[in-house]
């Protein structure tokens, strides 16, 4: 069953703005390592944070919190399956908000989809409660 949606959409203008003004004290605020050392090794870094930013502002609202309550940028993180399909796994306080949505019996399963069209960048993030044990693993 479905227990949160979420969706945002974000021009990559104003990453590339916040990038060139703030630079490593946004990147360190917003993002883990591996999200960094995926995004600077692209040509266009900005749109890769753009829609790592979208996703996560995607998932607070799939949690029903937004970026408060706990929620911090940093405990929603998208990483990459070989494929390229993105995941995204919370942490902290994003994860404990998780764990409250789901019911007694059941276990959270999260799928995000990132897209991109200069210069905008779009995220949406579902959040299901699946019984325990049922969640079928990733396809590589
Ligand atoms: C929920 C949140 C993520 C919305 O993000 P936003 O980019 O400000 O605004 P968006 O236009 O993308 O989304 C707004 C919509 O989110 C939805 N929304 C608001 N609070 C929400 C919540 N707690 N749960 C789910 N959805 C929520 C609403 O539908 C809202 O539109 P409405 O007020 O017209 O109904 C925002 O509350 C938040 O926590 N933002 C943090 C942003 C921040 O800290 N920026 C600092 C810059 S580095």
């Amino acid at each position: 069953m479905i227990i949160g949606v979420g969706t945002d959409l974000l021009d990559i203008r104003r990453i590339e703005q916040t990038l060139a003004r703030f630079g490593e004290r946004f990147c360190s605020r917003v993002f883990v390592d591996s999200e960094r050392v995926r995004c600077e090794r692209r040509a266009n870094r900005a749109a890769c944070y753009a829609q790592r930013y979208a996703a996560k502002e995607a998932c607070a609202k799939a949690l029903g919190t937004g970026l408060r309550q706990g929620v911090f940028w940093r405990d929603m993180v998208v990483t990459s399956l070989p494929s390229g399909k993105p995941v995204l796994t919370l942490t902290g306080g994003a994860r404990r908000r998780l764990d409250a949505l789901v019911p007694d019996g059941m276990e959270p399963a999260i799928e995000v989809t990132l897209t991109d069209e200069y210069p905008m960048a779009h995220a949406v993030v579902v959040i299901s409660a699946v019984p325990n044990g049922s969640r079928a693993a990733p396809l590589a």
